[in-house]
């Protein structure tokens, strides 16, 4: 019965699979997500409050990006250089760790339950709802600053465009530290245009405002999209 149960779950996931990855490759990018999982979650929620990024759901083009850059030492960071060696992570490996992770949705709402569901499915369930803390300040500034700097390349609400990453249902310490690194320099944000300084036209306070916003509206949408599946990141929506 619980078998079966698990059974119909997993085919509910495969259906969400972004096109291109196969059941082998989801398979070796769980096993190469292995060691992955001490510090970004059993689910690539990330931990401690963000000391960790979460990376499910992010787009499989970003997270291979960011694997090679820290693998290059373009994107310092001491924690991810061992595991990022290539006879570590070979290529393959970082394609198929990174098609496994752009899978896995978290949601910001409790799920509702059907009687029929196992104890069993609820716990899977329940283990990945991800809710990140909440940031005060001017939700409706956030909203649309937002809107004005960063809708064009992170999406609506923040849910990634094309292969930018998500920034909503993100820890808002991991961001913060991200700001940082791209005010320093330490990090380009964007090879292209962002690179230009998005951040140093912003007051810290409007940055602030942005996370008090992608952070009120995290649980609006049970079922966050993955970013790298077709229903998001089309970008025409209004916000
Ligand atoms: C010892 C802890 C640790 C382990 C193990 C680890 N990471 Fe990380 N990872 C980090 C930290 C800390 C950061 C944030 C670094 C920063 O601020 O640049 C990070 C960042 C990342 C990012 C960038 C996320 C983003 O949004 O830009 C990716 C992708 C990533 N890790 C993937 C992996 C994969 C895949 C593995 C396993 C092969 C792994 N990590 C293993 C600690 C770890
Ligand atoms: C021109 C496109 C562009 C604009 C505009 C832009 N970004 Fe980005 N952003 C990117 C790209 C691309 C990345 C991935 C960084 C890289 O290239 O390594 C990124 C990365 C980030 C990250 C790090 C995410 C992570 O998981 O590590 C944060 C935080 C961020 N952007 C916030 C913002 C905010 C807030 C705004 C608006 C004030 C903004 N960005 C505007 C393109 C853009």
């Amino acid at each position: 019965m619980c078998r079966r149960q698990l059974g119909a779950w997993w085919v509910g996931v495969l259906v969400l699979l972004p096109s291109g990855a196969s059941a082998g490759q989801l398979e070796n990018g769980k096993d190469v997500y292995g060691p992955c999982a001490a510090c970004h979650g059993a689910n690539g929620e990330g931990g401690k409050g963000g000391e960790y990024p979460r990376l499910a759901g992010q787009p499989p083009v970003y997270l291979v990006g960011q694997l090679k850059l820290y693998q290059e030492r373009k994107r310092y960071n001491v924690a991810m250089f061992p595991y990022t060696e290539p006879r570590e992570l070979s290529e393959a490996d970082m394609q198929d760790v990174a098609a496994y992770l752009t899978q896995i949705t978290l949601p910001a709402k409790t799920p509702v339950f059907k009687d029929t569901d196992s104890a069993l499915d609820r716990l899977l369930a329940m283990e990945r709802v991800l809710v990140v803390p909440r940031v005060a300040g001017d939700v409706e500034n956030g909203k649309a600053t937002f809107k004005r700097s960063c809708v064009s390349c992170h999406g609506p609400e923040g849910r990634g465009k094309k292969n930018n990453p998500v920034l909503l249902g993100q820890y808002p310490d991991y961001l913060q530290r991200q700001v940082d690194a791209f005010r320093k320099g330490d990090r380009p944000h964007d090879k292209k245009t962002a690179g230009e300084g998005v951040f140093f036209k912003l007051e810290q306070k409007d940055v602030v405002d942005i996370f008090a916003y992608l952070t009120a509206i995290q649980d609006k949408d049970p079922e966050v999209p993955a970013a790298g599946s077709s229903t998001a990141g089309s970008g025409a929506a209004a916000e």
